[in-house]
């Protein structure tokens, strides 16, 4: 296997239909979904000769820290469906390839003890919040306890997108995986359903709570899940570090923009005020290097680093995460760049419309 589509394969080959469905599906017509992939696929890239460099390196400061590279592993709930070790795997081979893992709320792991499992792991929490406050505070200060770096906050699921796939496999979480978290916030001794989790959380967030929560909290709030300038700008002004453009990886909206595609106007509107990530799509070091250039600080990927975890648990999510590493160091050095920071807009052009004769 040497790229994250051989990866993809074996994982489609190994796991049951409906587990395949949930992670692999998006929403609706998956129109999204696609186009997440496609949207990285329209740029060209500019490289500069003679730049007499040597040496190159991945390695990118984010929020005041230091990261083996500009690629962090965006929440994924439920991993446990694809490895019996679940999200401590997963933040294994995170913290082998020296960059972050974040957690989901619906992870199979609660936060103290991923903390626990792997104390060396540069992790960061997703939050969803509830209608009762108190849980959604339980869960942030659990995180912060546990050392987690920062809070992303996902803004873009009042309600679970429509995912077809799921209701033609007939697919449900297994009864008896829960979701401990948010057990534990609740002080609930037996396991709680996706559904009566979802029926927990608060539809009717706002911009005002969003602020207060981002003065409440101890380390650096990012909103997850901005699609255009207005919201970036929002999330700025109420507190936010930070963005992460975000369609949930197709899951939410369908036909909503590519991440790749809203990119640019959130970097402009935010004009360095605070952190731009983005996810959707990711599938090649050539696609880390086009974000970057487009303004993006990081990427995340969701499902490259889970068919990594599905076909070789720990050890396959550091092979996705080091083969992700390796190709985008070789596209800094033939575009003649010592470091990620060094990509610009200057080093991508948009690729020509097809041709009548390409084929
Ligand atoms: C199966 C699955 C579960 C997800 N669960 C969550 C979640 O619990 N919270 C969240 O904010 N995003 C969740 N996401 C979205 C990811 O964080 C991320 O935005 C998306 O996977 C990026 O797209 P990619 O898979 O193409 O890399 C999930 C994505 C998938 C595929």
């Amino acid at each position: 296997m040497i790229n994250v589509a051989d990866f993809e394969a074996v994982a489609a080959e190994k796991l049951e239909p409906g587990v395949l469905g949930y992670f692999a599906g998006g929403a609706g017509d998956e129109v999204t979904l696609r186009e997440n992939v496609a949207a990285w696929g329209r740029w060209r890239l500019r490289p500069r000769m003679l730049t007499g460099l040597s040496e190159w390196g991945t390695g990118v400061e984010l929020l005041g820290a230091e990261l083996a590279m500009p690629l962090l592993i965006a929440p994924v709930a439920y991993q446990r469906l694809v490895d019996p070790e679940g999200e401590v795997a997963m933040a294994r081979a995170a913290a082998a390839a020296g960059t972050v893992m974040c957690l989901s709320t619906l992870a199979t792991t609660r936060p103290r003890d991923l903390a626990e499992a792997v104390p060396e792991g540069r992790r960061w929490f997703q939050l969803y919040c509830f209608k009762d406050e108190g849980v959604t505070r339980a869960l942030m200060d659990e995180a912060v306890e546990g050392g987690f770096e920062a809070i992303v906050v996902t803004v873009d699921a009042p309600r679970g997108g429509n995912r077809e796939r799921d209701l033609r496999t007939g697919f449900k979480i297994p009864e008896g995986l829960g979701v401990p978290s948010v057990e534990a916030a609740l002080g609930s001794d037996r396991a709680v359903t996706i559904e009566e989790t979802f029926a927990l959380m608060e539809p009717a967030l706002s911009w005002s709570r969003l602020e207060e929560l981002a003065s409440e909290c101890d380390v650096p709030v990012l909103v997850k899940g901005v699609l255009c300038d207005e919201d970036a700008r929002l999330a700025i002004e109420h507190g936010a570090a930070g963005v992460v453009v975000s369609n949930h990886g197709g899951r939410q909206l369908d036909r909503v923009p590519a991440g790749g595609d809203a990119l640019p106007e959130a970097v402009d509107a935010i004009e360095g005020r605070g952190a731009v990530l983005v996810d959707g799509g990711i599938r090649r070091g050539v696609d880390v290097a086009i974000a970057l250039a487009l303004g993006a600080d990081a990427v995340l990927v969701g499902r490259p680093a889970l068919w990594g975890l599905a076909v070789g648990g720990e050890a396959g999510a550091r092979r996705v995460l080091e083969l992700l590493r390796r190709e985008l160091e070789l596209v800094l050095c033939l575009c003649g760049c010592a470091s990620p920071a060094e990509l610009t807009r200057a080093h991508v052009q948009r690729a020509p419309a097809p041709s009548l004769y390409s084929g």
